[in-house]
């Protein structure tokens, strides 16, 4: 018997008291089911279904398709979670599913998916925010961050540097102004031909390249605050684009022409890359070194897809160590939308749960609203 199995069989033994919870996560393209046990603080088992291919030919995520998606996979991903961890729905102690921020639609399967359960096994529910399960992911890893720390939250939708006490006790430093640094990931990606989502293209074509090939702006960087701007980048990455291959600016008043893309056999093209990367990362470093320098912590963390690149993490943390201060990044692997930090934080809040199955999702949903759990 593996050390899994005997864990699995010791939650089944404890019967209604086990401390179970399965998170639903569907708030965008990846459907991610998994088992946490509240009582021993790990995973148990987990599935995830990436709608990756879905979306590419689209080159962004299409939320109709997207909700399709994620009826298709969701009961399967819940049965497959259930088969390894070798229980049934009677184990569970409660159902965890992202409540919001995310696309409305996506949120709603995951959602229905997880009150149908719950009211079909009789266990509470307890809906989660999205970028609390990115927040909290750090600590899942060894060593984990104590509180109080700073977390970066870097997402394809978010950008923000948050103060945090404790669980739910969220102080917002600094957000950014327009785009989020995901999206300028993204976006520049697209300029440079790359397939979506692009960040992590858009990292690996960055590695042969010279970061300092191209003047990329870093706005906001001497604003004085904890606030990002990342949408001038993609305006100074499509000029690039359109200087390199030729390709004017319409006329004033003209009708504007199609953006052109850089071929993939330009010679520019890792070079132009790892100048957007070094622009996108020298900003999310410098702030995030100020706030630990206005808080006085010496701890931060680093949450959301962002978070898996490694410039950042290579920067951030030699940045770090030079003001004295610690990094912690979740495994990579929960950097990117999963079921367990959604199943963690459902652990966490379990006095929270309800047995009240009202389908009511938050596509717009500040994580600054949230508060302390109530202790069990
Ligand atoms: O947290 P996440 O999986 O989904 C949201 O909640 O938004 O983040 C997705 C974002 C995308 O913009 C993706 O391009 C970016 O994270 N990303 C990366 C890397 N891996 C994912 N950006 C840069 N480098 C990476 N290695
Ligand atoms: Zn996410």
């Amino acid at each position: 018997m593996t050390e899994h199995s005997r864990k699995t069989a010791a939650s089944r033994a404890s019967g209604r008291k086990s401390g179970l919870v399965l998170g639903i996560e569907s708030s965008c393209d990846e459907t991610g089911v998994a088992l946490f046990d509240a009582s021993t603080g790990k995973v148990v088992a987990e599935a995830l279904h990436s709608q990756i291919a879905l979306h590419a030919p689209y080159g962004g995520v299409v939320p109709e398709l997207a909700s399709r998606d994620h009826i298709k996979y969701g009961l399967r991903l819940i049965d497959q979670v259930l088969v390894i961890s070798g229980i049934t729905g009677n184990d569970v102690r409660a159902v965890a599913y992202t409540q919001g921020p995310g696309l409305a639609g996506a949120l709603l399967v995951g959602a229905q998916l997880a009150a149908s359960l719950a009211f079909a096994w009789g266990k509470p529910l307890i809906p989660v925010h999205h970028m609390e399960g990115h927040l909290l992911s750090p600590l899942l890893a060894d060593p984990e961050p104590n509180f109080p720390f700073v977390a970066l939250l870097v997402s394809g939708g978010h950008t923000q540097l948050m103060r945090v006490d404790g669980v739910g006790e969220y102080t917002l430093l600094g957000d950014t102004i327009d785009d989020a640094a995901g999206e300028a990931f993204d976006k520049s990606a697209k300029l440079l031909g790359l397939a979506y989502p692009g960040g992590p293209l858009l990292a690996k074509l960055a590695e042969g390249g010279n970061p300092k090939a191209f003047a990329i702006p870093r706005p906001l960087l001497h604003s004085g605050d904890l606030n990002f701007s990342f949408a001038g980048l993609k305006t100074a990455v499509a000029n690039e684009v359109r200087r390199l291959t030729g390709t004017a600016l319409p006329a004033r008043g003209a009708a504007s022409t199609s953006q052109p893309t850089l071929p993939a056999d330009h010679p520019s093209r890792s070079d132009l890359a790892a100048s957007v990367q070094a622009a996108i990362v020298d900003s999310l470093v410098s702030k995030s070194l100020a706030a630990l320098k206005q808080t006085g912590l010496k701890h931060i963390v680093v949450a959301g897809g962002v978070g898996a690149n490694t410039r950042l993490r290579d920067a951030l943390t030699a940045g770090a160590a030079r003001i004295g201060a610690n990094v912690f990044y979740p495994p990579v692997a929960l950097c990117t939308d999963n079921g367990a930090m959604i199943a963690h934080v459902g652990a966490l809040r379990l006095a929270e749960a309800k047995n009240d199955y009202a389908i009511n999702v938050r596509p717009r949903w500040a994580l600054s609203e949230l508060h302390a759990p109530a202790s069990l």
